[in-house]
C-alpha cells in the first residue's frame, strides 16, 4: 500500500497548546496510509529578504525537510481572528525563494483550534486565502473547527470528548482518502 507522509505543523508554541493537544489526538485515529509527523517551527528566525543571500541554517533544514512530504496539515489556533504570527513567518520561510516554495502542489489540511465558541474560524479561512496564492489544494470537506477547546482535555491532555474524536477520525480518513487520489493522479 503506498503511505502518504503528511507533514504536521502545529500554529501555537505553548506548552499546553489545546492546538498541540488536538493533534496528539489526531495521530492515533489517522489510517495506515497515512504517516504523520510534527514539523516544528518555533525556532525559524523571523523572515527577511536580505538573509536570503546566506540563509539561516534553520530556513534551510526546514525548507528541505518540508519538501520532502506529500501534504500538509495545520493545526491552528486563531490570534486576532488570523493565524499566528509564528505559523504565518514558518509559510513565508518555506514560500521562498519563490520558484523553490516547498508548499506548491501540496494538499493541505486545516483544523483550526479555539478556547472560543467560533472554532478559530477566522484563522482557519485566512490560512485558506495564503494556500491560494501558494498554490495548495486545500481540502473543502469536512471543515474543522474546533471550538470551547478548554473543555475537551483532561489534565494530562487527553482527549476526552468523544464527539470530537469522532468528527477528527472523519477528517483525518477523508484527507487521506483525497491525499491518495491527488498523488496517485
Ligand atoms: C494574542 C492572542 C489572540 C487571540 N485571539 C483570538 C481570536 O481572535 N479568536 C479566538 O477565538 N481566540 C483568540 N485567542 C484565544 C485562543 O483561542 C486561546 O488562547 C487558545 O488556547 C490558543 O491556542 P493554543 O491553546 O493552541 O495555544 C487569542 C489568544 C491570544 C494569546
Amino acid at each position: 500500500m503506498e503511505r502518504n507522509a503528511i507533514a504536521v505543523i502545529v500554529g501555537s508554541l505553548r506548552k499546553e497548546s489545546f492546538s498541540r493537544k488536538a493533534a496528539k489526538a489526531l495521530i492515533p485515529l489517522a489510517p495506515p496510509s497515512l504517516r504523520l509527523e510534527f514539523v516544528e517551527i518555533g525556532g525559524l528566525p523571523m523572515y527577511n529578504q536580505d538573509l536570503e543571500d546566506s540563509p539561516p541554517v534553520t530556513w534551510t533544514e526546514f525548507r528541505e525537510r518540508v519538501r520532502k512530504f506529500d501534504g500538509v496539515l495545520f493545526i491552528t489556533p486563531e490570534y486576532n481572528r488570523s493565524v499566528p504570527g509564528v505559523l504565518k513567518n514558518a509559510i513565508d520561510v518555506g514560500s521562498r525563494p519563490r520558484e523553490k516554495s516547498v508548499w506548491r502542489g501540496k494538499p493541505a489540511a486545516i483544523i483550526s483550534v479555539s478556547t472560543g465558541v467560533y472554532g478559530a474560524f477566522g484563522a482557519n479561512h485566512h490560512l485558506r486565502q495564503s494556500l491560494v496564492f501558494l498554490d495548495m489544494p486545500a481540502m473543502q470537506q469536512p471543515e474543522a473547527y474546533i471550538g470551547g477547546a478548554a473543555k475537551l482535555f483532561d489534565d494530562n491532555g487527553n482527549l476526552t470528548d468523544e464527539h470530537t474524536r469522532d468528527s477528527l477520525r472523519k477528517f483525518i480518513n477523508i484527507y487521506a482518502e483525497w491525499v491518495s487520489k491527488l498523488t496517485t493522479q
